[in-house]
């Protein structure tokens, strides 16, 4: 069974095929000097489409007829970036007469990670616009702690920002912060079992110091946070696998915190390559096929914004 997922969540239009293994993973990235714009985001979106689409198939070497089963990413992310992946999978679905299934966004991270070799792990979930920190019970995936305001990577861009790195700015605000060891106190923003990084943000920006020991501090804040509650909710858990998954989860600094943290308590660490934890179709695709070949079918495939990793009843 081949199923070609499509992803337009936010700022990465991306096509996956797969058939039980990867087939193809194709993708165009919006960036800008700002943050995102969610229409020009979108416009970018249905301008690569077709071009993303092309790329993906000749890799995989089949042809569109030859998909058994279209998936898309339901949501949750900006209301004109899902509207073009749902379009394009819908439009698919009718003309070649093949299912259609809405998968979510989060949980197609988390599958992603488990695909490359996670059985039941606690889950670090950091992207752009969320930061979660969970584990499977009783068929869902339940949050032991995440952001109350804006997700780890935003809290990065939004930084970045103020630095004048563009978007994203994750990768630049890692390559200068290896260049420095000074270190200048921030917010530490940790609620109980929740996150804070908004403040952070703030407090930065009314920092004077070179643009390297501030890339330092702020991630050695923010990472120091999210190692602390995962710390906590694997001592509470007691999984045997800590995975890291989402965009951020490609900075070096921050899978080195958090594997180390997990080798202290006996757990294995687990993060999959870069390819698979930025946005990408690939996850939409293999999440679509397990959902499929599980037999699940929903009533309804209309975007869902705001749709949370912990409403997914995970069947399969
Ligand atoms: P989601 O919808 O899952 O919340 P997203 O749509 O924002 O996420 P992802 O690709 O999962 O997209 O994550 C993007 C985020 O990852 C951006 O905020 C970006 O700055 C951050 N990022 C990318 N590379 C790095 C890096 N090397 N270090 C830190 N952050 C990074
Ligand atoms: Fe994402």
């Amino acid at each position: 069974m081949i199923c070609l997922g499509i992803e337009s969540t936010a700022h990465t239009f991306g096509i996956g095929v797969f058939d039980g293994k990867p087939l193809a993973n194709k993708m165009a990235s919006y960036k800008s000097q700002g943050g995102i714009h969610p229409r020009e985001a979108s416009q970018y979106m249905a301008l690569h489409a077709t071009g993303v689409m092309k790329d993906a198939i000749k890799e995989a070497g089949i042809s569109l007829s030859d998909v058994d089963v279209f998936a898309f990413s339901q949501g949750p992310g900006l209301g004109p970036c899902l509207r073009v992946g749902a379009s394009v999978a819908k439009a698919l679905s009718k003309y070649y007469e093949k299912p259609l299934v809405g998968v979510n966004h989060c949980i197609a991270h988390i599958e992603a990670g488990k695909y490359f070799g996670a059985k039941d792990p606690l889950v670090i979930y950091a992207s752009g616009a969320n930061t979660q920190i969970l584990g499977f019970a009783g068929g869902r995936y339940r949050i032991y702690g995440e952001t109350l305001d804006i997700g780890i990577g935003n809290a990065l861009d939004s930084f970045g920002r103020q630095l004048g790195l563009g978007f994203p700015a994750g990768p630049a605000i890692e390559r200068l912060a290896l260049k420095s060891d000074s270190y200048y106190a921030l917010p530490y923003s940790v609620k109980g079992m929740d996150l804070s990084f908004s403040g952070i943000v703030t407090a930065a920006s009314k920092i004077k110091a070179k643009r390297e020991a501030l890339c330092h501090s702020f991630q050695e804040t923010v990472f120091g946070m999210l190692v602390e509650v995962s710390e906590r909710a694997l001592a509470h858990a007691k999984k045997k696998e800590v995975m890291l998954v989402g965009g951020v989860a490609q900075n070096k600094r921050l899978r080195t915190m958090l594997s180390a943290m997990a080798r202290s308590h006996g757990a294995k660490f687990i993060s999959p390559r870069n390819e698979y934890n930025a946005d990408n179709g690939l996850m939409i695709a293999l999440t679509g096929w397990k959902m499929h070949n599980a037999g699940v079918r929903q009533d309804s495939l209309k975007i869902r914004q705001k749709w949370r990793t912990d409403e997914v009843d995970v069947s399969w």
